[in-house]
């Protein structure tokens, strides 16, 4: 069943846990997710990035992520991930998605303010929720190993944020605080007090991107600390990876189906311990 990004975020409020955000650009990761959410009943937020159209497009994964979605007895949102304008988030709406995030950080504030301002228009209309950007996160969500450093010097400002949120009228806010996109190549140095600050003076829920790479104890910190839902993409695909890599060296599977079900069950382990780990902060 589908339930709108606000009810989601009242839910992990309710809860004092994180909503799991998770990218399913294919098939596999896409049926081990719903899965998890079908075993533990936990909302869980199905999220298609602009960024993977390379990879599958939306107008191909979208449909079956919202009958997959909808026919399910378990709760799901369905979230556009960093929409870069907003001809795609309409597209993404118009296939069924009832959630988005409009990612104008690399634009001017002036920009990002106007661009966010009119997708919280267009959404208020579908009546579904917003997420916006103030802050850079570096990195990249396709694997890129020469990234995945913080710099500190982009890491979002409260008071930057707390106008911007009041000037759009976002839902919840994709904030800088010590995460990158993809792999890390150096420990991350997590800013709880900022998460701290971000929540007091937006009044929103934060949004952690690069979810992949922290250890159980981060996760439930920044939780304590104000994030409410983390977006998670790499070690989900990494885990379909590992999965599948010793089977390649097995002369005896030569079906590319045994590839496509050994990578299921690795994004189920994978994300199920997350999944658990977000839901159980509060407890
Ligand atoms: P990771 O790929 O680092 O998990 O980040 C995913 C993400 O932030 C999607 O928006």
């Amino acid at each position: 069943m589908l339930i709108s990004l606000p009810e989601a975020l009242d839910w992990a409020e309710k809860n004092n846990a994180g909503l799991a955000a998770v990218n399913t650009p294919f098939f596999e990761g896409l049926l081990a997710t719903i899965d998890v959410g079908e075993r533990t009943g936990v909302p869980i937020i199905l999220q298609f990035a602009q960024v993977h159209e390379g990879i599958v497009s939306i107008e191909d994964m979208g449909p079956a992520m919202v009958a997959l979605a909808k026919r399910s007895p378990a709760p799901f949102v369905l979230h556009v991930d960093h929409g870069d304008d907003i001809d795609y988030i309409r597209t993404g709406l118009d296939i069924g998605f009832n959630s988005c995030m409009i990612d104008g950080s690399h634009h001017s504030y002036d920009d990002n303010v106007r661009i966010t301002r009119e997708v919280v228009e267009l959404a208020r209309e579908r009546g579904v929720g917003v997420e916006g950007e103030i802050g850079v996160m570096t990195g990249n969500e396709n694997g890129d190993p020469d990234q995945g450093v913080a710099d500190e010097t982009l890491y979002t400002d409260p008071e930057v944020a707390a106008r911007f949120v009041k000037e759009t009228g976002v839902t919840c806010l994709a904030a800088s605080f010590g995460t990158v996109h993809g792999i890390y190549r150096k420990k991350p140095q997590l800013d709880y007090d900022l998460i701290t600050t971000l929540r007091e003076t937006t009044g929103v829920p934060i949004v952690m991107h690069g979810g992949s790479g922290l250890n159980p104890d981060e996760y439930q910190n920044c939780i304590r600390h104000g994030v409410r839902k983390i977006n998670y993409y790499t070690y989900a695909a990494k885990a379909a990876y590992d999965a599948v890599k010793p089977l390649m060296d097995d002369e005896n599977v030569i079906l590319f189906s045994n590839l496509a079900v050994a990578a299921r069950k690795g994004v189920d382990a994978d994300v199920s311990a997350f999944v658990g780990v977000l839901a159980d902060a509060g407890k």
